[in-house]
């Protein structure tokens, strides 16, 4: 299933999810773009808020709003983030939070990617959160 994964599509989707972003404390604009195992995708972009901790991450937007749906089968995110206004940066990997919420609900062959035009990493679930917490710890 992963070799049909279109990670350059995936990313132009987080691209343009990236444009929703509510930031206006740290200007870093984020978003992100998950697939599921039928093909449907959800896009989320990072909320923040003036009293901070609220603020929620591209990537949890995205999964809350297709677990809220019902989705349970992913393959695949994608994420796009940097300074508002500017290109997406190569490197822009999803913070530990994130990471968490997705060893919740993807195996460990789930794919995260991120980049931009210019570099692109793919990366599985297993390599960004070696050793994890998640139910079979329970
Ligand atoms: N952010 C994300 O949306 N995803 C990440 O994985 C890292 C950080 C957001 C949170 C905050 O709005 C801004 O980027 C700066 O940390």
């Amino acid at each position: 299933m992963s070799s049909v994964i279109n990670a350059r599509a995936l990313l132009s989707l987080a691209e343009e999810a990236r444009q929703a972003s509510y930031s206006p404390y740290s200007n870093i604009t984020v978003g992100a773009a998950l697939l599921t195992a039928e093909g449907r995708v959800y896009k989320g972009a990072n909320i923040e808020n003036a009293s901070y901790t609220p603020t929620v991450c591209a990537e949890r937007v995205a999964f809350f709003k297709a677990i809220s749906e019902g989705e349970r089968d992913f393959l695949a995110i994608a994420i796009a983030g940097g300074e508002k206004d500017k290109p997406s940066k190569a490197d822009f990997p999803p913070c530990g939070v994130c990471r968490q919420v997705m060893a919740e609900f993807c195996n460990q062959d789930f794919y995260v990617i991120w980049g931009n035009g210019e570099k692109i990493t793919k990366k599985t679930l297993a390599e960004i959160l070696p050793d994890g917490f998640d139910k079979n710890s329970m």
